[in-house]
């Protein structure tokens, strides 16, 4: 069956004033996934035991061509969004990326960022600089060689992800965010030594709070070590100050090193939720919209690209959906909810 590849409408539909969710939250961010694919197996992700050789990846016909993301992505603006993260799985494995880089960054007052394992961005980087990619965010658990080969579970060292944090660098797309997700036993044992290594560097560490996402990392609130705790084990060494927000809803929460060595952030899902001011949606690498990280459903957004139906049809489609949205999933986490059957994270994007 020949697939339909709707054109990018020349005219947005105007907006129909400010759309807002139940809760009164705007759309502002999108993330994509892009491929559900990954080249690590991380085991807070993609756990091996479950996405081994057997897993039922999406087939290709499965995935939203660059076209009908980016017709997706100019409605999206429309109501209301100016930042797009891609994201997957590991959104560099997607052939020719920085065209649809091009693409997003040609719609006016669009942000576009990226998310990635970092191992890729050697080959890549420049590229995706010179197509309008504003920034990177770069994943990194440890940089104890053994610790991080265990975390990503393909062997994969940790000088490869250097290297592209160093790429990235080179090319213009730093300052850089780095993101840690901190699993007690496992990698806790590298919070200071990464603080150290990025004091100074003008790159900004993260440290995420081990979450409930998807139905396969085994997850136990005993495993999560509170973003409190990580600020008192840094400062013990480098002492912290609180610094303000950014914007309203950001979801690191931002310290910096009293002596002037930089930033740092946490990011407490578990702990302290961040759902009252969170304006994020999410598109799955095959076209399902997902109002919550933590959802068990989304909404066919593909069946109506390739039916086809009129972009006015297909942003009052978005906009009824966003409108009824009432997600706070992080605010009612229980023991019960944590065991609910949710939607994998490389799947509905991180
Ligand atoms: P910038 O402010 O543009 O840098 O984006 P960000 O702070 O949202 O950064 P990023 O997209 O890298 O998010 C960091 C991590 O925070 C993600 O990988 C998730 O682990 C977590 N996170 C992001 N958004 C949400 C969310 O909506 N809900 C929850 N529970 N966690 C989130
Ligand atoms: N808990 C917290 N963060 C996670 N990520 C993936 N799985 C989890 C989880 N269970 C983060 C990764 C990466 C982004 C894609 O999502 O660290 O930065
Ligand atoms: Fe891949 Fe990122 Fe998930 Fe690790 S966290 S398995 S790098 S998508
Ligand atoms: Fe947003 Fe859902 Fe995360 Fe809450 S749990 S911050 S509603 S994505």
């Amino acid at each position: 069956m020949l697939r339909q590849r709707p054109s990018i409408p020349a005219d947005l539909p105007a907006p129909t004033g400010r759309l807002v969710d139940s809760r009164g939250r705007p759309v502002k961010d999108l993330r994509i996934s892009v491929t559900d694919r990954c080249n690590f197996r991380c085991v807070y992700c993609m756990p091996k035991a479950v996405f081994d050789k057997d897993y039922a990846f999406l087939p290709r016909e499965s995935l939203l061509s660059f076209e009908e993301i980016t017709r997706l992505a100019r409605l999206f603006a429309a109501h209301g969004v100016t930042k797009i993260r891609l994201t997957g799985g590991e959104p560099l494995l997607r052939r020719n990326l920085e065209r649809l880089v091009a693409q997003l960054a040609a719609i006016p007052g669009m942000e576009v960022t990226l998310t990635t394992n970092g191992v890729l961005l050697p080959r890549k980087a420049a590229a995706l600089k010179a197509a309008g990619l504003a920034r990177v965010t770069v994943s990194l658990d440890s940089l104890d060689d053994a610790t991080f080969r265990a975390m990503n579970d393909m062997d994969v060292p940790v000088a490869d992800v250097l290297a592209g944090i160093d790429a990235a660098t080179a090319a213009g797309l730093g300052p850089i965010k780095i993101n840690m997700v901190v699993k007690r036993g496992m990698n806790d044992h590298e919070i200071v030594p990464l603080a150290r290594h990025f004091r100074g560097s003008g790159h900004i560490l993260r440290f995420i709070e081990f979450m409930d996402v998807g139905s396969s990392n085994g997850w136990r609130l005993d495993d999560v070590v509170p973003s409190a705790e990580v600020v008192r084990r840094i400062g013990a060494h480098f002492p912290l100050e609180p610094v303000d927000p950014n914007y309203t809803g950001e979801v690191a929460e931002r310290w910096r090193y009293a002596d002037g060595g930089g930033e740092i952030g946490v990011i407490s899902s578990v702990t302290q939720a961040f759902c009252s001011t969170c304006t994020r949606a999410r598109l799955s690498t095959e076209g399902r919209l997902y109002t919550c990280l933590f959802a068990q459903s989304g909404h066919d957004l593909r069946a109506l690209l390739r039916e086809p139906r009129s972009d006015a049809e297909l942003s009052a489609a978005i906009g009824a959906v966003w409108q009824a949205r009432d997600d706070r999933y992080s605010e009612i986490r229980t023991a019960a909810t944590a065991g609910l059957r949710k939607i994998e994270m490389s799947y509905i994007g991180g």
